[in-house]
């Protein structure tokens, strides 16, 4: 047997049972691939079956509003992953369904030269390779490639080797045969290779040196913001604010925020935030951490009991009871969900400019 062959008998018999696996539909791929990207499959199973039930094809999520995707969406975090969603059902719905070769899937909006791989060879049988993380992982083992991953020459590399293991007669089994190796047996950390269908071939575990692979060039480079939100209510309402353009979660909502380049101390926060005199305020989150792939966040949160509305500031006021129809981020509705746990309980400090 080829070791091609070899890894597509492994992939037959060990293949996780996943639903996009039961269909060729290029709407259910794509939907399956956009979802993927940056999600894990547990998590990413539920909004698979969650978007295909409410959009069970390309037209009716075309027909769609940006406001209820996102929604829909809300969890996922990288939202403009969502965003993108809508762009391109819109474009492949005008274009009467989906473009079966890999030039015009890669020009849709959100997807990339994997998702674009991936669509064309699972769906088109197409014989693209894909290439990410788990590949760069399997080959650099395989080989003991010295060359780094996060350089021109080794993304040049890499993507020449995973196109000549491609059996042109198999390319979509071929390639999601490599997720399920790099996701179940060549782990990142203590990978299985005892249960690996390449076995000995495999020079770095020939070699004892898995975990040296794959080698990288530099080390990213990751920014902190401290956020602090300000859960404001009055009455039975809150107050949400609808992010902008040009920073992450673009148009979805969260409560009255303010940013430091710092750690703020408290009388910085309450300089800054404007709280009126005597308003009740209750610390419920300090210092939650969100990890973004190049950003790390770090939040306190506040809920704040005001007895008017104070003017000026950005944002609507809702009934709280409708909260939920507003798309939040990953993080605010963690802290949603800290504040629900403590709603009842009386806010605890009285503010004294
Ligand atoms: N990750 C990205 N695409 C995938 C797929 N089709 N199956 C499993 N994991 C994936």
């Amino acid at each position: 047997m080829t070791g091609q062959s070899i890894l597509l008998a492994w992939y037959d018999e060990n293949k996780r049972d996943l639903p996009w696996r039961h269909t060729h539909d290029a709407y259910s791929v794509w939907l399956s691939e956009v979802i993927l990207q940056q999600t894990r499959v547990a998590q990413g199973t539920e909004y698979y079956y969650r978007f295909l039930h409410t959009y069970p094809d390309v037209r009716s999520l075309a027909a769609a509003d940006e406001d209820e995707v996102l929604h829909l969406w809300q969890g996922l975090g990288y939202y403009s992953r969502a965003r993108n969603l809508l762009k391109a059902a819109r474009i492949v719905a005008g274009l009467g369904g989906f473009p079966n070769e890999y030039e015009q899937l890669r020009r849709l909006p959100g997807v990339g030269d994997y998702t674009a791989a991936a669509i064309a060879s699972i769906a088109f049988g197409k014989p693209f390779a894909v290439v990410d993380g788990n590949v760069y992982r399997i080959l650099s083992r395989f080989y003991t490639l010295a060359v780094p991953i996060d350089t021109t020459e080794g993304k040049r590399t890499y993507a020449s080797l995973a196109q000549e293991w491609l059996p042109a007669e198999a390319p979509g089994l071929h390639n999601q045969a490599m997720m399920d190796l790099g996701a179940t047996i060549c782990l990142p950390r203590s990978p299985r290779c005892e249960c690996c269908p390449l076995g000995d071939a495999c020079m770095a575990h020939a070699e004892g040196r898995q975990e040296e692979f794959p080698k990288h060039a530099r080390r990213k480079i990751v920014r902190t913001r401290h956020f602090v939100y300000l859960y404001l209510r009055c009455g039975s309402e809150v107050f949400l604010h609808r992010r902008g353009r040009g920073d992450i979660w673009q148009g979805l909502y969260e409560p009255m925020l303010i940013e430091f380049g710092h750690a703020p101390t408290f009388a910085e926060i309450s300089a800054s935030a404007h709280l009126p005199e005597g308003c009740i305020y209750r610390l419920v989150a300090k210092g939650l951490r969100h990890q973004l792939t190049h950003q790390l966040l770090v939040a306190d949160a506040y809920v704040v009991k005001l007895t008017d509305k104070p003017g000026g500031i950005d944002g609507i006021w809702i009934d709280e009871s409708v909260r939920s129809d507003y798309g939040v981020s990953r993080l605010v509705e963690n802290i949603y969900n800290i504040i629900d746990g403590v709603l009842d309980e009386e806010p605890a400090c009285q503010n004294q400019q």
